[in-house]
């Protein structure tokens, strides 16, 4: 999961070319998912080799909170927090974004109260493995008592907008951000039914 959000953390593309520290990447958008929501973390493989994920977080408040508590002290040392940001400056938002996740809490957390994050690498798309993922994600967050999922995508990610469009988000009211924000109801007794099939499981047992 940490190499595949490094090869796509950049609306599709490496993030190396962003970021002096790529791994930065997977520190803020995957790896904290495994440690505090492993049961809501998926992944897409073929004969034993992962080329995709979806995580999300069931109440985002409460996961950033324990964010804050259990994994940011991680990085203490290792890549502390700068004093001031520079908002230019990809590597600066993400370590701030490491150490102050609450930063990254968007608005409307009574009716979406969850959020996820969602990469393939480039040869598993346009196969629907992204749906799948999603799907799986949202019935279990359903399942779980999330009224609603929402999630932030760059404006210049257009097909990933596409994408969530196709598969029954809609464009929320903007937070104040950079980011195009999706979302959508769950409804517990309308949940997506999850197609059969060995390619998409839980990610870690
Ligand atoms: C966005 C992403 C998860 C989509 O996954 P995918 O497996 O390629 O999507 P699927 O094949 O399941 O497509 C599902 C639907 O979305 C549509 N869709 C997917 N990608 C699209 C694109 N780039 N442009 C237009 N429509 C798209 C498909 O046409 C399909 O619609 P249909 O079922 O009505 O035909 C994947 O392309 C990806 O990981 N991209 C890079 C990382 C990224 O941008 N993540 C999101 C960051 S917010």
């Amino acid at each position: 999961m940490h190499r595949i959000c490094v090869a796509t953390g950049d609306a599709g593309n490496s993030a190396t070319a962003i970021l002096r520290d790529p791994r930065l990447m997977a520190y803020v958008f995957a790896e904290p998912y495994l440690l505090l929501q492993p049961e809501l973390v998926f992944v897409a493989e073929w004969r034993g080799t992962v080329f995709g994920y979806a995580v999300a977080a069931l109440n985002s408040a409460e996961f950033y909170a324990r964010w804050q508590l259990e994994w940011a002290p991680r990085f203490a040392g290792s890549h502390p927090a700068s004093r001031r940001v520079d908002p230019h400056d990809a590597d600066d938002e993400l370590r701030s974004c490491l150490h102050h996740p609450r930063r990254m809490l968007s608005i409307d957390l009574d009716a979406y109260p969850s959020h996820l994050h969602i990469n393939l690498l480039a040869r598993a798309r346009g196969q629907g493995v992204g749906r799948r993922l999603l799907d799986a994600v949202f019935t279990d967050l359903a399942r779980a008592g999330s009224p609603g999922v929402q999630l932030g995508v760059r404006a210049s990610n257009t097909g990933a907008q596409e994408f969530y469009r196709a598969t029954g988000m809609t464009r929320l009211p903007s937070d104040g951000g950079l980011a195009v924000r999706f979302g959508r109801p769950l409804n517990t007794s309308r949940a997506p039914v999850r197609e059969n099939g060995p390619s998409v499981r839980h990610g870690p047992r």
